[in-house]
């Protein structure tokens, strides 16, 4: 379905990657741009601002993200990966777009209604708290998607709304200026198989504070593994595998013999949780032993990242001048 098509995706770097990342979001970006006529994947920290206040944890972040596709072979020959501050067409576009946005599209955003609902819940001033990074938010979404003529953009559900909005937003300035002046792009929703389980059982996440990070150390993943919570039967009961945060996770990581061998184990009964975790901790440890010898080396050599990143943002602005100049005639009369 990529053929012929250039796609475009955008990670907030708001946290360390963590495994649900990597099977909801990671991977099938990295199996998508295999498959793209053109790739462009961003590092979204102008989106961070509104949330994260301290400039060092965005840089943090960011070089994690950057450093995790590379390690998990993102061919950054093909793919554009680039940070979206670094392509200062973006401001413009941004402000050309605000121009021709309805204050009543932005009310209705789910992102700034969830806010304005819990303050009200709290007895709060609706809009306590909420800075214009926060509201205005979709609009700088539409210019990351518009500004390289993107057809689809792969985002998981939540995103959904937010690249509606582009569409909406690109359309009202085709609209106005009567020209096909930009892309109109569509969403694909990824599928998601059912959301990783972090190790408390709920969904794996920053903010649930269960979560295994794609890199964690030898030790620390250990460590992490020994503490996902289960019930308390014994090794010799029947447990059904897909009850198990154990089992969905191994069940990633595993080939279909290693799957099928610790499902009818469990549900045979025989095998315990504790060597059911040993199994999984060897597993992941296995399997992420390269590309983690590779993150660490990025990290510690942060050039590397900002070079891929530099080149990225230099392929990037070929495609967002040009964008940025057929608005800008349009609207102004002239390039700036
Ligand atoms: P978090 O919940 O940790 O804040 P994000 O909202 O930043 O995660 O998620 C970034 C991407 O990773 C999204 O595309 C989301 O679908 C995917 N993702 C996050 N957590 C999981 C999970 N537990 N299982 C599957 N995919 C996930
Ligand atoms: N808003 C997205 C998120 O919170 C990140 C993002 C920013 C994005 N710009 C984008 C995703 C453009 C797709 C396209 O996850």
């Amino acid at each position: 379905m990529f053929n012929n098509k250039t796609v475009l995706t955008g990670v907030k770097p708001t946290g360390t990657p963590h495994l649900g990342n990597l099977v909801g979001a990671i991977k099938p970006v990295i199996d998508m741009s295999n498959e793209a006529e053109k790739a462009y994947i961003f590092i979204a920290d102008l989106h961070a601002l509104n949330a994260v206040r301290d400039s060092s944890l965005v840089e943090k972040w960011t070089y994690e993200v950057a450093a995790t596709y590379m390690a998990l072979g993102l061919d950054t020959d093909k793919a554009v990966l680039f940070r979206q501050s670094d392509v200062p067409e973006i401001y413009k576009l941004t402000v050309f777009l605000m121009n021709v946005t309805s204050k009543g599209l932005m009310n209705r955003s789910h992102a700034y209604k969830a806010v304005t609902a819990e303050n009200e819940a709290n007895d709060k001033h609706p809009d306590d708290g909420i800075n214009m990074g926060l509201y205005t938010y979709p609009i700088l979404m539409a210019a990351d998607i518009l500004l390289y003529n993107t057809d689809l953009v792969p985002v998981g559900q939540d995103q959904k709304q937010h690249v509606e909005m582009a569409r909406d937003i690109a359309g009202s300035l085709n609209n106005i200026y009567g020209e096909e002046l930009l892309v109109v792009p569509e969403p694909v929703i990824q599928k998601v198989a059912a959301a990783i389980p972090g190790l408390d059982g709920r969904k794996m996440s920053k903010s649930y504070d269960n979560y295994v990070p794609i890199f964690a150390q030898q030790k620390a993943l250990k460590k992490l593994i020994m503490k996902i919570v289960t019930d308390s039967k014994r090794p010799e009961d029947s447990k059904d595998p897909d009850e198990s945060t154990i089992y969905l996770l191994y069940q990633h990581f595993a080939s279909d013999t290693e799957a099928q061998s610790m499902r009818k184990q469990f549900t045979d009964g025989g095998l315990g949780y504790g060597d059911a975790k040993k199994m999984l901790f060897e597993l992941i440890d296995k399997t992420m032993a390269e590309p983690r010898e590779k993150y660490y080396e990025l990290l510690a050599n942060p050039q590397q990242i900002e070079d891929v990143l530099m080149a990225g943002a230099e392929k990037a602005r070929v495609v967002a001048k040009e964008t940025v100049d057929r608005v800008s005639k349009a609207m102004l009369g002239r390039s700036v």
